[in-house]
């Protein structure tokens, strides 16, 4: 492969040049061959973000390689209502058009489904012109400093103990037990388990941005709860909310009832026990958004003089490996193009504009944290994937990596929409007017106190199920959500319409197809999901939520009911709609954790990827399934208590070293 010749000379000449502080740069940075850092790391998201920060506290050297540029000022960023809006910015999303099915004949059938036509314009829905080109249904991800969490819903669900307690039975490693890490407050996720009533008043009045409050803010769930009267305050809401509590709860609550119940701490003793809540938005005093770009940003940008070194606009092409090993493989350094929209995914990506090769070298390791779908694809590029499929696109086999880009999980979500008779009254976004200055009240409120409609986040309701029944559900009066398809973010408002998610929980999928070796194409991805007497299992929990969905609404009084069902519309199956219109947006598992050494797994108990050598995953990719209700608290917990066994191993070799 591509390392460097006399990689040792560079290496031992460069380290005595390291400079003591580097703030984060401009695209590109100053980097070129002759800076050696401690650590590389690729992609800033939840995982990789949240490593290269901790790592650099930790006091070592890191350069981070970002495909996206830093955005983390701009409203769409910060404001919790405008989520979806950054998801589709062209400066700071991706746009897969993935394959939820292997039968095209099938995923034709979701209405969401898109081509592209002849002058260049994409098209979705179930009547595409005969010459269109099918693509695929719209997936879209964070490609910005931060990643997708600078772009996602910023709901807040704590995981499972089972999915950690699942990667310890698994490896055989107990220190990945819940009891060991995640209840445990000497533990790397000590905050994780700190009692919520303490943060509450630290974080109640500013948007601080240190390290310590930016955990404080994550693991701050009270505190973020949207406010309560926008549900009990909307009677037609209530009548429906109080409906779901008696069917699910067996309760008969009013109004104050309502309330209560809808204020229990989600993320406290209740997490995944049946119930209505309202669902938790992680966000600061102020309503701002903490994603990983502000722990980045503090710590490249903050008084202390951590070594943190931020390359925007990077987009990583491969994983260099020293060329003089013998044996095991060693992973020293990473190669990329500096430039804007270099990847296919991006809404600007003009295939004449190349960018400019460059290279960062880690003295200790190479991390990867593309993300679920670009880990995979960053590895097999770089020689690490299943023989054949690397032979048949002529890349040298670094390893035989059977376990690359398969075993794809996510959540799926099925929807049911009704239309009321009248609209849902009450709408506190109906004098929002969503012009962002100061003619809009919505706005002004925000900024001076971060109260109103555009501090809460997606979801005002939310109702879990049971961990056996692996449902989770969150509703929405006057929006209509579909899931994704182009023009997502800008929904027309529909003041009658009422939205069930249904999110099912563990999802079996397919995989990644590399579809060649240019790493600015964008891989296959197709999910195969729902198929065969697996896939009609996990249509049940669907079938069932929407069917426990229709018995709250249609017991709401008049003049809401009666209520008409337009997704599906009436007289069409139930179980076939829900199919057909499945979506997901919490991808993982193409990089899966299991025993060391089992080419069915893809990396150990301490995130090294088997057969190499100072190589390590730590993203959503690793997780066997998508943890928890919502995956991000999950990966955030994994960057950081990934910094640690990093750190823990560069001790121990240091050690050696030393004696
Ligand atoms: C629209 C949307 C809504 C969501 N809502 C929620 C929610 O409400 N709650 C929740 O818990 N989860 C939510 N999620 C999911 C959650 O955000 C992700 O699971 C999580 O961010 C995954 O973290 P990651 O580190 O694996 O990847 P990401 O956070 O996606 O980070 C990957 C980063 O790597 C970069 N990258 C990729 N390839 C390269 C390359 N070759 N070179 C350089 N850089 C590269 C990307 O630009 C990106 O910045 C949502 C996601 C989306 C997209
Ligand atoms: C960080 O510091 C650099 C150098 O001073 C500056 O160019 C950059 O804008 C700063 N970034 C942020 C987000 O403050
Ligand atoms: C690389 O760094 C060296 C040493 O600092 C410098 O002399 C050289 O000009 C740099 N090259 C580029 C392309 O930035
Ligand atoms: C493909 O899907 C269509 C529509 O659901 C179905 O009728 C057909 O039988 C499927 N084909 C195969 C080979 O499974
Ligand atoms: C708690 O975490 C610490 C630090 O990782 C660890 O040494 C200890 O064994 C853990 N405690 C328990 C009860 O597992
Ligand atoms: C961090 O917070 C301080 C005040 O607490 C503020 O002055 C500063 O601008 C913030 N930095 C960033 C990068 O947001
Ligand atoms: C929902 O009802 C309103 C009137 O109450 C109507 O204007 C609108 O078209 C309906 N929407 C759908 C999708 O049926
Ligand atoms: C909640 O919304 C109501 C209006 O419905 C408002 O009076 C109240 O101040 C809000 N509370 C907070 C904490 O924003």
């Amino acid at each position: 492969m591509l390392a460097p010749r006399n990689f040792k000379l560079v290496s031992a000449l460069a380290w005595t040049l390291l400079p003591t502080s580097l703030a984060a740069l401009p695209a590109g940075g100053t980097t070129n061959d002759s800076i050696i850092h401690d650590y590389v790391i690729i992609g800033s998201g939840a995982g990789g973000g949240t490593l290269a920060a901790s790592l650099a506290r930790k006091g070592h050297s890191v350069f981070l390689i970002e495909a996206g540029g830093d955005h983390g000022t701009a409203p769409s960023q910060q404001m919790p209502a405008l989520w979806p809006t950054s998801g589709e910015d062209p400066e700071m999303s991706w746009n897969f058009y993935i394959r939820y099915f292997a039968n095209e004949t099938q995923g034709r059938r979701d209405s969401k489904f898109s081509y592209r036509l002849e002058d260049g314009s994409i098209y979705y829905g179930l009547d595409p012109p005969s010459n269109a080109t099918p693509l695929g249904t719209l997936y879209p991800r964070g490609a910005t400093l931060g990643g997708s969490s600078q772009t996602n819903a910023m709901n807040f669900i704590k995981p499972r103990s089972a999915d950690w307690d699942y990667l310890a039975q698994l490896t055989g490693d107990e220190s990945w037990g819940a009891s060991r890490q995640w209840r445990n407050t000497s533990s790397a996720w000590k905050e994780f388990t700190t009692s919520q009533k303490v943060h509450r008043s630290m974080v109640s009045t500013s948007s601080t941005n240190t390290s310590d409050s930016w955990l404080r803010v994550l693991t701050c769930s009270k505190v973020n709860q949207n406010n309560v009267t926008y549900i009990t305050g909307r009677p037609g809401t209530r009548e429906v909310m109080s409906n779901l509590a008696h069917e699910i709860e067996g309760v008969e609550v009013d109004t104050e009832g309502l309330g209560h119940l809808l204020q229990r701490d989600v993320n406290g003793e209740n997490t995944y026990t049946p119930g209505v809540y309202q669902l938790v938005v992680s966000t600061s005093g102020m309503r701002r958004r903490p994603g990983a770009r502000d722990f980045l940003v503090d710590t490249a940008n903050g008084s202390a003089a951590y070594q943190l070194t931020i390359s925007t606009h990077s987009l990583a092409t491969q994983i260099l490996f020293d060329e003089k090993d013998v044996g095991e493989p060693t992973a020293v350094g990473v190669e990329y193009l500096v430039g804007e929209g270099l990847y296919g995914a991006d809404k600007r990506y003009n295939p004449d504009q190349t960018g400019t090769l460059r290279r960062a070298f880690a003295s200790k390791e190479v991390i990867v944290a593309g993300g679920a779908f670009n880990t995979p694809q960053i590895l097999k590029l770089s020689g690490i994937g299943p023989r054949e499929e690397l032979e048949s696109l002529g890349i040298p086999v670094v390893v035989d990596l059977p376990a690359v880009g398969k075993y794809l999980q996510d959540h799926t979500e099925g929807i049911v929409l009704v239309n009321s008779s009248v609209p849902w009254e009450n709408d506190p976004n109906a004098r929002c007017t969503m012009t962002l200055d100061e003619t809009d009240p919505c706005y002004t409120e925000w900024l001076e106190s971060g109260t109103g409609p555009y501090g809460e986040a997606a979801a005002p309701l939310a109702v879990s199920e049971s961990e056996q029944a692996d449902q989770f559900w969150f509703g929405f009066a006057g929006v209509e959500l579909r899931g994704f398809y182009p023009g997502y973010s800008h929904p027309t408002p529909q003041p009658s319409v009422f939205t069930w998610d249904i999110v099912k929980l563990h999802q079996a999928g397919d995989g990644d197809h590399a579809k060649g070796t240019d790493p600015r194409d964008v891989p296959e991805i197709v999910f195969d999901w729902l198929q065969g007497d697996i896939g009609e299992r996990d249509l049940d929990p669907f079938v069932e939520g929407a069917e426990v969905a229709y018995r709250a609404w249609d017991a709401a009084p008049a003049p809401y009911t009666p209520l008409t069902r337009f997704q599906p519309a009436e007289g069409v199956d139930l179980r076939q709609n829900l199919k057909d219109e499945a979506f997901g947006h919490h991808c993982s598992s193409t990089c899966r954790m299991g025993p060391k050494g089992n080419t069915d797994y893809c990396v150990d108990s301490e995130l090294r990827v088997n057969g190499v050598k100072n190589l390590r995953i730590v993203d959503a990719s690793i997780f066997p399934h998508t943890p928890g209700a919502f995956p991000v608290t999950s990966v955030y917990m994994l960057g950081i208590r990934a910094a640690d066994i990093i750190s823990e191993s560069a001790k121990k070799q240091c050690d050696l070293v030393n004696f």
